[in-house]
């Protein structure tokens, strides 16, 4: 852990900050583990501060991709809302349920109350609430398809919630869980074209307010670019005005030509930069590559109180591998994403349930810094991913966290294990006392 490496870096020589190697996901033998294990902080050529870091990377796998998550191992002050000072955390039903509304056929996957409430016990009683997966959050198609005749308001769809939003929430509230809903900025909702907030902002605020709302997905269909511009914000002052602390997650970027960062993140907490993930390493492997072409400036942008979000994990579906799941959890984690899971809880399987819950990973995605990560060197198929996180030793130097990303795409051999050679300094890794790593 973090902390674990913070106070015993303070017994150690003050110069020396550590590597604290939380994810070894190259690895699926022990031998290899042994292999790795030659560089934790007893190692002579550590000590001895050689600059030289030999890693072999990448065992491969089925699919050929696989990640290494190391963590070698402010002020904080976000949106006037004071919310999400570190990524938020939590579960969201699109990727893996899409807009299933025919309970009478799939009682158990449709968008319903039942889904939720199930979820709900499950984010507790399968201990994902206890490492940080609080906000249970309704994606699309939660809605009646008109609003109420007599008062404008949005309506729950009467079928698939007959107990109410305040039924709901007040269920997932009980459970020390927070409750987030989705809307559309424009005149429908993307997927169910189920009404937009267009022309009644301060009403769905005023509505999602008197539910216990505690967090909105805004999504950006059905809008111009300049309804987009003027709506945005105006929502987030709709929302504002109701006093009631609410996460603001805008799509707004991913909907406009030429975004304007500055501008949407003082207006959001959280922000939707790229295309629609799906349960696949391409889709993923793509969205870190848009995020990759402009790094510097997502990075620039994000920071305690307002977050890049890449879109959901999808580990725990269908189709990824062991260590492609890694890979996505590693990578979210060193660029500062929201942890927003999508899958059955009842299904995940015990490796990747681990996985969502491994408290190194979840601590280097929520280290107080804020401080996102990005990709620092790409040669060939591999790419290193760092992030300077806590602690910051006495220099004023931060630890990092790095990630090595095998994309296992070697033609004459996809999935064999290759070996890289990296220089620390080619990691601006300059501390001239040297490093530690911690295997964990
Ligand atoms: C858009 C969003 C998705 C999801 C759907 C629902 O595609 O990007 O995340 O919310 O709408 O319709």
């Amino acid at each position: 852990m973090v902390t674990d490496a913070h106070q015993s870096h303070s017994h150690n020589q003050s110069h020396t900050y550590r590597i604290l190697v939380l994810f070894e996901d190259c690895a699926s033998t022990r031998k290899r583990r042994q292999r790795q294990q030659s560089y934790q902080h007893k190692d002579k050529r550590f000590s001895e501060k050689r600059k030289k870091m030999v890693m072999e990377m990448g065992d491969g796998d089925e699919a050929g991709a696989g990640a290494c998550l190391f963590c070698i191992c402010v002020n904080v002050k976000g949106l006037d809302n004071g919310l999400v000072l570190t990524p938020p955390m939590g579960w969201m039903p699109f990727e893996r349920y899409r807009c299933m509304t025919d309970c009478v056929r799939f009682p158990r996957d449709c968008i319903s109350e039942r889904l939720f409430r199930r979820t709900a016990d499950l984010l507790v009683s399968e201990g994902y609430a206890k490492v940080g997966y609080k906000y249970l959050i309704i994606d699309d198609c939660w809605m009646e398809r008109q609003r109420d005749t007599t008062t404008d308001e949005l309506l729950p769809n009467e079928n698939r919630f007959p107990s109410g939003m305040n039924d709901l929430s007040n269920y997932i509230h009980n459970r020390g869980l927070k409750f987030g809903l989705y809307h559309d900025v424009g005149y429908k909702t993307c997927m169910y074209q189920g009404p937009g907030a267009i022309d009644h902002f301060e009403l769905d605020a005023k509505t999602f307010a008197s539910w216990g709302v505690d967090y909105i997905k805004m999504d950006g269909c059905y809008a111009s670019e300049r309804d987009l511009d003027k709506g945005y914000p105006a929502f987030g002052q709709a929302l504002n005005n109701t006093k009631r602390p609410m996460v603001y997650s805008c799509s707004w970027p991913f909907y406009k030509s030429k975004p304007n960062y500055q501008l949407i993140k003082k207006h959001c907490n959280l922000w939707r930069f790229a295309e629609d993930i799906n349960d696949s390493y391409e889709s993923i492997a793509n969205i870190m590559q848009i995020y990759h072409k402009q790094q510097h400036l997502l990075a620039n942008h994000s920071g305690p109180g307002h977050w890049n979000d890449p879109d959901m994990l999808v580990l725990g579906n269908y189709f990824l591998s062991y260590d492609q799941s890694r890979l996505q959890f590693a990578i979210w984690a060193v660029i500062a994403a929201p942890l927003i899971m999508t899958n059955d809880l009842e299904t995940v399987r015990p490796e990747i349930k681990a996985l969502l819950q491994n408290r190194d990973i979840i601590a280097i995605n929520q280290d107080r810094l804020g401080n996102p990560g990005k990709c620092i060197l790409t040669k060939h198929n591999f790419q290193i991913w760092a992030r300077p996180v806590e602690p910051i030793n006495d220099m004023g130097i931060e630890s990092f966290a790095i990630a090595f990303v095998n994309h296992g795409e070697f033609p004459q051999c996809p999935l064999c294990p290759q070996t890289y050679n990296v220089f620390l300094n080619e990691m601006n890794l300059v501390n001239p006392m040297g490093y530690t790593v911690v295997l964990k």
